[in-house]
C-alpha cells in the first residue's frame, strides 16, 4: 500500500527496467514479482501449524469458486506489525504469544464485557465461510475462513439507542513487534479500524478465529480477526483486542495515513480507481497476471448493496 522505499525493495532486483521506470506497471507488478523471486527461491515449511478445529459447519455464503492454497495464502500477507514485505509476517510472526487473550467488547453498550478466546470459540457455532479476498493493491485470494457472524458477538453486549459505529483495534506491542513503529511502517500504531453499525451487523461481516481447518496462523491474524469479503482486504483488522461501539465515525489507520487514497467504506469497486492504479482488475494469486475482473462489492452485490442505497460510492470511497 506504500511505495516502498528503494532500501526495502529495488525494483531492479527482481522486475525488468522497461517496467519499473513505469510506475503505474511497477506498482501492479510488484506482487507478482515478489512471489516469483521470493517464493521460489526459498523452501517454506509447513503452510499452516494450528490446532485443528472441530464441529464447524458448511456455510450457505460460500463461493464455488477454486481455493487459493493455504501455501500462499499464509506466505504473502500484509501485517505491517511484523513487517512491510508480503513474507515477513510468515517469518516475524511465528513466536508471536496469542494464548492467553481477551476481546474487550465495550462502549455503547448494555452489557460491557471481556471475552476469553475459549469463549468467542464457544460463543457460536463455527462455520467454514469460503470468502473472495481482495487487496486493494490489487491481488486476490479465495480463502475458506472459520468463524461467525460478528453479530453474535456484538448482539451479546447489547449495542444501545446511541451505538451507530463500531471501532476496532489490534494488539500492539514492541516487544513482540519491533517493527510496528510509524517511522519503519509508514502507518500509526495501533492499528485501527471501523465499520458503520448495520456493516457491522451484517451477516456476511465474518469474526474469524481459523482458515483451512485449523486455528488461524499468527501471520493471518490469529488468534482472532475482522473479515468484510465486500470490502477491501485492510478493513479486515486482525489480532483482535478491542471492540468499542461508538455514536461517531470512528478513526482507521489507512485513512489517517494517507486520506486521499484510502476512505472510510472502502468497498470494492472496479469502477473507482486508486489514485495511483486502476480497480477495474485484480491478480488472483499465484497467477502472475493483473486480468481477473473485479466484481462491484467483490462480488458481494446482492447481498450488500441495499447498504448504500442513495450513496454516492465514488465519494465515500
Ligand atoms: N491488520 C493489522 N493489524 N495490521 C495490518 O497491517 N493489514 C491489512 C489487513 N489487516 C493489516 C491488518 C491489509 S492491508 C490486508 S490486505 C489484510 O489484512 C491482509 O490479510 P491476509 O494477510 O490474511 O491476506
Amino acid at each position: 500500500m506504500l511505495i516502498r522505499k528503494p532500501a526495502d525493495l529495488r525494483p531492479a532486483d527482481v522486475t525488468p527496467k522497461s517496467v519499473y521506470l513505469d510506475r503505474r506497471k511497477f506498482l501492479a507488478a510488484v506482487p507478482a514479482a515478489f512471489l516469483t523471486a521470493r517464493e521460489l527461491l526459498s523452501p517454506r515449511g509447513r503452510a499452516l501449524a494450528g490446532t485443528k478445529l472441530n464441529n464447524v459447519t458448511k456455510s450457505p455464503f460460500s463461493t464455488t469458486e477454486q481455493m487459493t492454497s493455504p501455501d500462499v495464502v499464509t506466505h504473502y500477507n500484509n501485517f505491517y506489525e511484523f513487517g512491510t514485505s508480503k513474507n515477513e509476517p510468515s517469518r516475524n510472526a511465528q513466536n508471536f504469544k496469542t494464548s492467553p487473550w481477551t476481546v474487550s467488547v465495550e462502549g455503547d453498550v448494555a452489557k460491557p464485557r471481556k471475552f476469553s478466546m475459549d469463549e468467542i470459540l464457544k460463543l457460536a457455532p463455527l462455520e467454514e465461510r469460503i470468502y473472495r479476498h481482495r487487496c486493494v493493491e490489487g491481488w486476490s485470494i479465495v480463502v475458506p475462513w472459520i468463524g461467525y457472524s460478528l453479530s453474535a458477538l456484538l448482539n451479546a453486549v447489547q449495542p444501545t439507542a446511541k451505538a451507530k459505529y463500531v471501532a476496532f483495534e489490534s494488539y500492539w506491542d514492541l516487544k513482540q513487534m519491533p517493527m510496528a513503529r510509524p517511522d519503519m511502517a509508514g502507518i500509526g500504531f495501533p492499528y485501527v479500524e471501523g465499520l458503520r453499525l448495520d456493516e457491522a451487523m451484517h451477516p456476511l461481516a465474518l469474526l474469524s478465529v481459523g482458515m483451512y481447518g485449523e486455528t488461524l496462523p499468527p501471520q493471518d491474524g490469529a488468534p482472532v480477526r475482522l473479515v468484510v469479503p465486500w470490502k477491501y482486504g485492510f478493513k479486515g483488522i486482525k489480532s483482535l483486542v478491542k471492540i468499542k461501539l461508538v455514536s461517531g465515525q470512528p478513526s482507521t489507520t489507512w485513512n489517517l495515513a494517507n486520506a486521499n487514497e484510502y476512505g472510510f467504506y472502502s468497498n470494492v469497486n472496479p469502477d473507482v480507481d486508486h489514485p495511483r492504479w486502476s480497480q477495474a482488475k485484480e491478480q488472483r494469486l499465484p497467477s502472475l497476471f493483473k486480468n481477473h475482473p473485479t466484481q462491484m462489492f467483490n462480488g458481494y452485490a446482492s447481498q450488500v448493496a441495499g447498504l448504500y442505497s442513495g450513496m454516492n460510492l465514488k465519494k465515500n470511497y
